[in-house]
């Protein structure tokens, strides 16, 4: 089939390319022409293990391609997905979705034979309805069906997700629409992933619920791990505990210092004003999103604890800073509240990331940047384990220990046994680890 991809940012570029790879032709086009003319030049402007290799073979077989010219690429499509950003709107953290009405219109103009409009970005419910209007207004006798197709991929591990996905959500409510996403999805009938046809509205709002669930999860370990601080339990026990249990599941059950990232945090605040305006409060989300926003500047205080309270004119070392392992996304990563509390407590903050470092001095300028984790803790009083990416599980404790001034470690993912780290001499601290040998000193 023939495809196109309005938006060629996290979502359009994997699923676009993943597409080609199930044998459709893809058209990948964007508003930014210079993203445009790097990924022609086969630059992917982000960092996702295997798209590089992906796209390139895809462009080799000429099953993929990239345009800034969206009439072509419209008026030859079979299915338009629209894969633009849907961020929070500044003012009241509604979802933004001028991009994607600003596509809607652009699509309208180019509509030639009848074409499915799939929508990948998260959209609030009542956007395809929106979507269809705008198209009928600018194209009044097009031939056309908007259809809703949420993407679940999870950065990191994109490639992956896309290809065996949980499950596949398809909101349509015309027959020929139907078939066409069923032809396009078909590759994906050999590994059985479960397609789920619902109406429009219904698909919208699955993705909501699904990452506000997701969001509810992490946030409610949280808190069981502040508890266990006071009360001296383990949260990873606990966590462990619960998660046998099928009906509560052991994934997203890891402690650390609040969910971040493009979705989570965005997404249930979108959530919550599509409640409010449907006068249906979401309280338990209210909740989980005033926790979460206070809880990643409260990992300052954390570490100021353990370093014995004052702070001003510490150096603190963090290793990572993106918001999980895998990526470079640094959109609303815990590191950006924990670094400006720790500037406004007067601490000197230096970090070392594997990927995320090109991003993150745009949104944090003023930290010093290190060229491995060693350097990273240079003389420093504290070091703080701030994403779990696999480098910094198997560290030399020996040579960091050597490297800092003060041995002081606080590990907000939970990677490090506390009675290893006592060994070799760390005050440590993790969260949520109060029991027995939860906090070590040195
Ligand atoms: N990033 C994720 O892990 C993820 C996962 C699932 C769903 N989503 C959803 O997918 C959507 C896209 O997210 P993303 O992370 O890929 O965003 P992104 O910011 O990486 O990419 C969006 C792209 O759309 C382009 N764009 C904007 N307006 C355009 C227009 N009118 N015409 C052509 N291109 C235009 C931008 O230049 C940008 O390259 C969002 O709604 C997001 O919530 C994201």
């Amino acid at each position: 089939m023939r495809m196109t991809m309005i938006g060629s940012g996290y979502v359009g570029l994997v699923s676009g390319a993943c597409f080609a790879d199930f044998g459709h032709h893809v058209t990948c086009v964007d508003s930014d022409a210079e993203k445009i003319a790097a990924l022609n030049r086969g630059e992917i402007p982000f960092f996702e293990p295997g798209v590089e290799d992906l796209v390139a073979a895809n462009m080799r077989a000429q099953r993929l391609s990239f345009a800034s010219d969206m009439h072509a690429a419209v008026t030859n499509a079979d299915v338009v997905f629209i894969a633009v950003g849907t961020p929070s709107r500044r003012h009241d953290g509604h979802a933004d979705l001028s991009y994607v009405y600003a596509a809607a219109r652009e699509i309208a103009a180019s509509l030639n034979g009848f074409t499915v409009i799939s929508t990948k970005s998260t959209v609030p419910v009542g956007t395809g309805d929106e979507v269809e209007r705008i198209i009928r207004d600018v194209q009044p006798d097009a031939d056309f069906a908007v259809v809703s197709n949420p993407e679940f991929l999870r950065e990191g591990a994109a490639i992956h997700d896309f290809k065996h996905p949980d499950r596949i959500v398809i909101g349509v409510d015309d027959d020929r629409a139907k078939a066409a996403m069923a032809e396009l999805y078909r590759p994906l009938y050999l590994s059985a992933a479960p397609i789920l046809y619902t109406d429009r509205r219904t698909a919208e709002l699955i993705k909501y619920a699904a990452n506000a669930f997701l969001a509810t999860k992490i946030t409610f370990i949280n808190e069981i791990a502040d508890l266990c601080e006071k009360v001296g339990a383990d949260v990873q026990q606990v966590a462990r505990g619960i998660g046998l249990d099928n009906r509560i599941g052991t994934k997203f059950l890891h402690a650390g210092p609040g969910f971040g990232g493009s979705c989570l945090p965005k997404d249930v605040r979108a959530l919550i004003k599509t409640a409010l305006d449907h006068e249906t409060p979401m309280r338990i989300l209210e909740s989980v999103a005033a926790a979460n926003d206070t809880r990643k500047r409260a990992m300052a205080f954390k570490v100021a604890r353990a370093v014995g309270g004052q702070i001003r004119g510490k150096t603190i070392a963090l290793l990572g800073l993106t918001f999980k392992p895998n990526t470079d996304d640094m959109r609303e990563a815990p590191s950006i509240a924990l670094v400006t509390a720790l500037l406004d407590m007067g601490a000197k903050v230096r970090a070392y990331d594997l990927a995320g470092m090109g991003q993150a001095k745009r949104v944090l300028p003023d930290i010093d940047y290190c060229d491995s984790p060693y350097s990273c803790a240079v003389g420093a009083d504290a070091l703080v384990i701030v994403t779990e990416w696999e480098q910094f599980r198997a560290l030399d404790l020996a040579r960091l220990k050597a490297a800092m001034n003060t041995p002081v470690v606080v590990d907000l993912r939970n990677i490090y046994p506390p009675d290893e780290m006592a060994r070799y001499g760390f005050s440590y601290e993790g969260v949520g680890r109060g029991g027995g040998a939860g906090r070590t000193s040195a």
